[in-house]
């Protein structure tokens, strides 16, 4: 461990198990400089649970799911927001907190189911089904939300269908969270063809296969998933979910059905609990990175803006979720 910095190295132990030794020296001077540039910008790091365990163990301020990190952006008094996830998180931030400065570390940071619905496609699906309200993904743009009635995240579809007191409710962009969501309700759900590059790629045969290889194994499935998947899983939940169920249940062996750096992050919480493999990257998580967060907090870039007037009215459609 030669090279490292005190701060870094006493870190270092959190991550060991998912973290080998030789790669450490090239992240420990990055880390030591994002936890000064913190303090002396005033800055926190939020991170999403598929964010690599170097940015979330070691330099993250607050962690969680998409529907943790918005509550918690309203919150954050600091300065300035790092957000280390997604575009559509960190506008969410900026929404919830307007006042601060939020960065987001690489502007490519998209989501492939926030690029499948314009503002556009909702005002065309508005006529189609006059006063059917509609229920917007979190993982979408400003412009998008500003158009829809409320948002949810993967953490709270159904009570947010469910609180409209509605029959019928469109559910945008995704297609399978909405057939998922569409399973445990009465209400009437009409979804859009959107899907998430990371977890559209699971099949049923991959669940089969895993459990024949690992028996006994546990499986959880974001909802993301295809419906068929899910239904092979003997739990689905968003991210943080997925982590309480571990930490709760304690499986002997699990396999989170969902971005890769999931199963890293939790598994340093679980020392116990062994965790089978199989996962998809998501690209856009993974453009971040330490480096680009030390250049984001040195250079102040990205600085997340979002017309005023879309501002507006897409933090109604978040403030009522929240309010759920
Ligand atoms: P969660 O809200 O469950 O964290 O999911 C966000 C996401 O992008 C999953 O792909
Ligand atoms: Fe978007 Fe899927 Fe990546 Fe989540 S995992 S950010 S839904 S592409």
């Amino acid at each position: 461990m030669s090279g490292m910095t005190p701060s870094a190295a006493s870190l270092y132990d959190r991550v060991q198990r998912v973290i080998p030794a030789i790669e450490w020296p090239v992240f420990s001077d990055d880390i030591d400089a994002i936890l000064r540039l913190k303090r002396e910008r005033n800055a926190v790091i939020l991170a999403h649970n598929y964010q690599t365990p170097e940015i979330f163990h070691c330099v993250a301020d607050i962690v969680g799911d998409s529907l943790a990190l918005a509550r918690k952006a309203m919150e954050v008094e600091a300065d300035v927001i790092v957000l280390a996830g997604v575009h559509f998180m960190a506008e969410t931030a900026k929404l919830l907190n307007p006042s601060k400065t939020v960065l987001i570390p690489d502007m490519g940071a998209g989501c492939s189911l926030a690029d499948s619905i314009t503002p556009e496609d909702i005002r065309l699906l508005r006529q189609r089904y006059p006063g059917v309200p509609v229920v917007t993904y979190v993982n979408t743009s400003a412009a998008v939300k500003a158009e829809s009635d409320i948002c949810c995240t993967s953490g709270n579809a159904k009570a947010v269908v469910e609180s409209l007191g509605v029959p019928r409710v469109l559910m945008l962009p995704d297609e399978y969270l909405a057939q998922n969501i569409a399973a445990q309700t009465e209400v009437e759900i009409i979804a859009w063809k959107g899907h998430c590059e990371v977890h559209e790629r699971f099949t049923p045969e991959d669940i089969r296969e895993m459990r024949a290889a690992h028996p006994g194994v546990t499986v959880l499935a974001h909802p993301e998933c295809p419906p068929e998947v899910v239904a092979e899983a003997d739990f689905a939940g968003s991210t943080a979910a997925m982590s309480d169920y571990v930490g709760r249940e304690k499986p002997a062996r699990v396999v989170l059905v969902t971005e890769c750096s999931m199963s890293d992050n939790v598994a340093v919480d679980h020392p116990d609990v062994e965790f089978i493999r199989p996962c998809n990257l998501c690209p856009h998580m993974k453009l971040i990175t330490l480096g680009n967060i030390r250049a984001a907090l040195e250079h102040n870039r990205h600085a997340v803006t979002i017309d005023p007037a879309v501002a507006a009215r897409a933090r109604l459609a978040v403030e009522r979720m929240l309010a759920v």
